[in-house]
């Protein structure tokens, strides 16, 4: 057979093959196959031996030449393979000139950073943070607070009562607490004077709930008892915290109310800051917010915990502290704090 044409024939075959490789171990068989003692082309170089002299001199010439050039051809693929196992490799890579993932942190809640903001302006007047407890006796939640059994008042503040709550040898009877003012008669009963506190805490109201009402909320009691305490103490004391929370401008209004545990009782509005006291939708149209009811503490809730009228006077105030973000934000539904909704709670 034609040397010439063999080799050509392998050459052709060697290169069809290596064209085809994709992946380094094939590469390692195509050269033992092509390039290896054992392959065709060193067969047919081992074969020239029978050849006359002439043409073995042409054909060593031709088959070094395609010795080379499947070498070069080699490289080539080598180079090729590396390549394509870069590129794969960056693609499965962190690419670290990527910006990071935001990871989003907790924060502190509204109404919490209110509690806080209001505590501590309290804490500078010289008022001390106690805490309740929200499951109450009737007893401090309304018969220590002048609201007797079948006073109406008590239908005033509808009560979630506890199922079987009673404490034995007395007619008390467990609920969760309407409001922190429990706390004004268990502070009086046992601590000695003067007083001088804040309470924070939760309180529960059966209602039904909407944008302006919620069934579970917060509220931030005051107690200052002492000889010689006026009503232009407390007018002072919530003018001062009026003016430090909210600003200067704000005017704040005291008007007369009833509650059981006052004498005189008063209501604590501010001036609406979305319409500036024109009158708008927050403010209901009337230019003022109430924020809180307060009064001198009643002379009977005073001689009930054990302290001496004749001689003591004090004023409470009870805050309510969900609506205090809502004035300062423009909140319009008090539903929003407690939907779970993050959208909501990010923005403050
Ligand atoms: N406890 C009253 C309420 O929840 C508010 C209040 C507190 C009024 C203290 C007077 C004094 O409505």
């Amino acid at each position: 057979m034609d040397i010439k044409k063999q080799l050509n024939d392998v050459r052709n075959q060697a290169l069809k093959e290596l064209d085809d490789i994709k992946e380094n171990t094939d590469i390692e068989r195509w050269r033992v196959r092509y390039m290896g003692k054992k392959s065709q082309l060193a067969e047919i170089m081992r074969g020239l031996s029978d050849v006359p002299i002439e043409m073995r001199k042409t054909i060593g010439a031709t088959s070094n030449a395609m010795k080379a050039e499947l070498e070069t051809a080699l490289i080539a693929k080598e180079q090729e393979i590396k390549n394509l196992e870069l590129a794969k490799s960056a693609e499965d890579a962190i690419d670290v000139t990527l910006p990071g993932r935001i990871q989003h942190q907790g924060h502190i809640h509204p109404v919490t950073q209110a509690i806080e903001e209001i505590c501590g302006i309290f804490e500078g007047l010289g008022f001390q943070i106690v805490e309740g407890n929200e499951v109450e006796w009737d007893h401090y939640n309304f018969d220590a607070l002048n609201i007797p059994k079948e006073h109406p008042a008590r239908d005033t503040m509808d009560t979630f009562w506890m199922k079987g709550g009673s404490k034995p040898e007395t007619d008390w009877k467990m609920l969760l607490r309407t409001h922190t003012s429990p706390m004004q008669a268990r502070t009086m009963e046992s601590t000695p004077l003067p007083i001088r506190i804040v309470v924070p805490g939760r309180v529960y109201r059966y209602e039904a709930t909407d944008a302006t009402h919620l069934a579970m909320f917060t509220q931030i009691e005051g107690l200052a008892v002492d000889e010689g305490i006026t009503f232009a103490d407390l007018k002072g004391t919530l003018n001062e915290f009026v003016k430090r929370f909210y600003g200067p401008d704000r005017k704040v209004r005291f008007r007369t109310d009833f509650f059981p545990f006052v004498e005189p009782g008063a209501e604590i509005a501010v001036s609406c800051a979305i319409c500036g006291g024109e009158g708008c939708r927050v403010c209901g149209n009337s230019g003022w917010i109430e924020i809180s009811g307060c009064g001198m503490v009643h002379p009977s809730v005073l001689e009930m915990a054990g302290i001496d009228s004749t001689k003591y006077s004090g004023f409470a105030f009870g805050l309510g502290i969900e609506r205090i973000p809502m004035l300062r934000y423009g909140i319009e539904d008090v539903r929003n704090y407690y939907s779970g909704d993050l959208r909501f709670l990010r923005q403050f």
